[in-house]
């Protein structure tokens, strides 16, 4: 029996943080919190501490997901940064040299990877952060087959090849960034809504609703959950991201699937990738 779980922390432009836990494993997916204080707080009202986390895996290098802060608090406690080789020396630049102090730096490329008892496949998305913003395929042993948990909080927008990512997956964590009228009547200059809008900015809720029923169109099986991240503070709302993309899944038959909208400010719920005493056969 496993325990693969999600459990985000914090999501949103203020800063994102997701525990990812497995058999004694601890991963946090980016840790864009801008103190050392907030990071720890994040942490302990999960019930972890950072002495406990086994590694940090950094999407892209904006900093709401990566910041001097966690940098510090990861050489503190000598928990190991993972980043893609491409980001390294932007990296550096930008993150490594606003940090007090600097903690072991491991990278990785294409190539699928693991962490204690999770596997990791890293697969890269459209985001406009300089380098290369990933997307995460993360699994685990469960029973005779694997748990998947899929997840991307920056994409801007998905095309081919990235809808087979999220296929077959038993969890899937995705942005819904923003309502397309929301957006429009907002105050962000017309500069900031065209990047928002854009190829490399961020997906609206229906375009998150329309990836997700490709990704589901493509699978064997339905995800137990369906994770919305990254939810835009001024141009939506947990109720309407969820609403609009648990109405597209009904209208092409995807409605059993439960749709969540990840907290901004504190911990969402802990989502399990496998049902608790359950056997996978994949
Ligand atoms: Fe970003």
């Amino acid at each position: 029996m496993t325990d693969f779980s999600v459990r985000p922390l914090r999501s949103g432009s203020s800063g994102n943080l997701t525990l990812v836990e497995n058999a004694g494993t601890v991963l946090l997916v980016d840790a864009g919190l801008p103190s050392q204080r907030g990071l720890s707080l994040a942490l302990s009202d999960a019930g972890v501490s950072w002495d406990d986390v086994d590694a940090v895996l950094v999407s892209h290098l904006h900093g709401d997901h990566i910041h001097p802060s966690a940098v510090a608090c990861c050489a503190r406690h000598d928990v190991p940064i993972l980043i893609h080789e491409k980001n390294v020396r932007a990296f550096s630049r930008r993150i490594l040299s606003r940090s007090p102090a600097s903690g072991p730096l491991r990278t990785f490329g294409g190539e699928p990877f693991s962490v204690g008892s999770i596997a990791i496949q890293p697969f890269p998305v459209p985001h406009d952060a300089e380098g290369l913003t990933c997307g995460f395929l993360l699994s685990a042993r469960a029973g005779d087959g694997e748990a998947r948990v899929a997840m991307a909080t920056d994409l801007g927008t998905g095309g081919n090849g990235l809808y087979e990512r999220f296929a077959d997956s038993d969890l899937i964590l995705i942005e819904s960034n923003y309502d397309p009228a929301m957006l429009a009547g907002s105050h962000r200059s017309s500069h900031d809504r065209a990047r928002v809008d854009s190829e490399v900015g961020h997906l609206s809720n229906e375009q998150a609703g329309k990836f997700l029923v490709r990704a589901m169109q493509e699978s064997r099986k339905l995800p137990r959950a369906v994770i919305l991240c990254h939810l835009s503070a001024d141009h939506n709302t947990p109720s309407l991201a969820v609403a609009t993309v648990s109405g597209i899944l009904s209208r092409y038959g995807f409605g059993a699937v439960p749709v969540h909208a990840a907290r901004r400010h504190g911990p969402s719920p802990r989502f399990f990738a496998v049902e608790a005493g359950r056997k996978m056969n994949i």
